[in-house]
């Protein structure tokens, strides 16, 4: 299959709808990770886009929309909660996960009476929304357990020849896929970290309960609320290491060690005789979550045999870039 490149303009976002609307899959800009759009529903159309990122069958996928109509089409119930949500976070990088309706083709969801929605704060991605006239459900648009996409030559580089249409626009602003909260459960649980944090979420959900797997190893054959966090994600070929420590002793560390590379923040980088990629100041998490997945995948091309990585703080948006970060080292975490 040839993929067109369509550009982010009038005619690009069209073409776009068109394909969508026809059961295509089409790689969107989102503010927070392209992603790989198809109509939420056609089960045929769903069946592509686990087929061109090689997704587990049991991952649901996220249905993004444009409006409240279209929010209210794709759900059977809207707890008061979730109203205070949208108004305070949408558009924007929050997902919630409520009780569906049957507007939703079955095949979104993998079987859970449930749906993953959210309103994404990108005009090209609402543009499409609103010109398709379809809610879309769209997954990273990357291989499955690679890291994930943050421009559209990521796009390219992974799912080439495997989808209809890439629509090729700007670099993601916040780089780190949306915050997972499910209402479906009472406490509301946080599924998984993102830009909007838990202690923003905290205010309007003060029994909020952050998720055992947000920062560990789920059990092996463990029931998880949310069935992408048992995956392997966000990885490069490359072995990655995730230290947690002071700017001296990751130095020390990693000064030590032969052909790596390190991704460290800036205040690192004078202490470091290694090959470095800086992913912002120790307290800016919103330049690390923007830089990190194209930094992972930079240094997975640099022929490095182990990738040593800086750890964030786990708080803010920072438990988002660590709650990536210990994933893509497959949960080998060094503390100094
Ligand atoms: O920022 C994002 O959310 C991006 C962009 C493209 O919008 N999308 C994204 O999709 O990250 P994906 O498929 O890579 O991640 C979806 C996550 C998975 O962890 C999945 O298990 C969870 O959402 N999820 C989806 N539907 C769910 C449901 N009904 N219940 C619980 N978890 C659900
Ligand atoms: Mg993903």
């Amino acid at each position: 299959m040839k993929t067109v490149k369509l550009c982010d303009n009038k005619e690009g976002i069209y073409s776009a709808a068109q394909i969508l609307r026809d059961g295509g899959v089409v790689a969107i800009p989102t503010e927070t990770v392209y992603g790989l759009a198809a109509s939420a529903q056609s089960d045929e159309a769903i069946a592509k886009v686990f087929a061109a990122k090689g997704r587990p069958q049991d991952n649901p996928l996220i249905v993004h929309i444009n409006s409240e109509e279209m929010l209210c089409s794709v759900v059977s119930e809207l707890p008061e909660a979730a109203k205070k949500l949208a108004a305070t976070f949408w558009p924007g990088p929050l997902t919630m996960v409520l009780k569906k309706s049957d507007k939703v083709a079955e095949s979104v969801s993998r079987g859970l009476d449930t749906v993953a929605v959210r309103m994404p704060a990108n005009k090209v991605a609402l543009e499409i929304i609103k010109e398709a006239d379809l809610p879309l459900a769209a997954p990273s648009a990357n291989i499955s357990g690679s890291p994930s996409p943050t421009s559209p030559h990521h796009v390219i580089a992974d799912l080439n020849g495997k989808i209809d249409a890439v629509v090729m626009s700007d670099d993601c602003s916040v780089g780190v896929e949306s915050t997972v909260v499910t209402l479906a459960t009472d406490p509301p649980r946080l599924l998984r970290p993102g830009a909007v944090t838990a202690e923003q979420l905290s205010e309007f959900l003060p029994n909020l309960v952050i998720d055992k797997a947000v920062l560990s190893e789920p059990e092996k054959g463990e029931k998880v609320a949310s069935p992408g966090m048992k995956y392997k994600h966000y990885s490069p070929k490359t072995e990655v290491f995730l230290v947690e420590g002071d700017s001296n002793s990751f130095a020390e560390l990693v000064n030590q060690k032969e052909n790596c590379l390190a991704i460290c923040f800036l205040e690192d980088e004078d202490k470091l005789s290694v090959k470095t990629l800086c992913y912002g100041k120790a307290t800016d998490a919103l330049s690390q979550a923007q830089k990190i997945f194209a930094l992972l995948r930079e240094a997975d091309n640099s022929g490095a045999k182990a990738i040593y990585v800086h750890a964030p703080e786990k708080k803010g948006v920072g438990l988002a870039v660590y709650n990536r970060l210990i994933r893509a080292a497959a949960f080998k975490v060094i503390k100094l």
